[in-house]
């Protein structure tokens, strides 16, 4: 099974990018993390750019998403709302047919979040149609400097990945 993930910040020390980068090092056998890097590449969200073909950038996305059988999305929170950079990059799979499909979790690796939190919730019931519920978690980095190796080795903050891992697993 392939999963990628996707952090919604742009920051080199980022909590929710060591976030995923240790649920690749976590995935067992069987189960690939692919880590999206291209989102700050993508143009804004315009629906005159939304034709066909796409701008490349959008076409490598929606290939990413489209190749996968799960997404997991980790973004912070930016006054109470979900990081922009995310939140245009999920504008871009809106229209995009096929994607609809795609079974989507999220990962709050900054919280509380609340705001964010809510307003993900909202944003990817609207696009997905299989929310898994089981592998929402929350893994607390916010203030910490963890490599992603150390998250993967301390059974505290492992423990919600591994469990989103086997949510997730269950679903291919
Ligand atoms: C401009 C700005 C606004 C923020 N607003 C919120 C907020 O509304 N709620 C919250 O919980 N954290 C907020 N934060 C804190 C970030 O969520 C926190 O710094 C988080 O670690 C960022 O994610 P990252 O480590 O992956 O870059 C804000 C941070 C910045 C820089």
């Amino acid at each position: 099974m392939r999963i990628l993930a996707v952090s919604g910040s742009l920051r080199a020390a980022s909590s929710n990018s060591r976030a995923i980068q240790a649920l690749a090092l976590l995935a067992p056998a069987g189960v690939e993390v692919e880590i999206w890097r291209g989102l700050g590449e993508l143009p804004f969200f315009n629906p005159d750019l939304d034709i066909d073909p796409a701008p490349a950038r959008v076409a490598a996305w929606r290939a990413a998403v489209e190749a996968c059988d799960a997404l997991v999305i980790s973004s912070p929170e930016y006054a109470h709302g979900v990081a922009g950079v995310m939140k245009n990059g999920l504008d871009w799979l809106v229209s995009h047919p096929g994607l609809h499909e795609t079974p989507v979790a999220v990962i709050n690796a900054t919280p509380p979040g609340d705001y964010a939190q809510a307003h993900m919730r909202d944003n990817l019931s609207v696009m997905f149609t299989t929310l898994v519920e089981a592998a929402f978690v929350t893994v607390n980095l916010r203030g910490r400097s963890e490599t992603p190796a150390q998250i993967a080795a301390d059974p505290a903050l492992s423990a919600p990945l591994r469990q989103a891992l086997n949510a997730l697993a269950q679903m291919g």
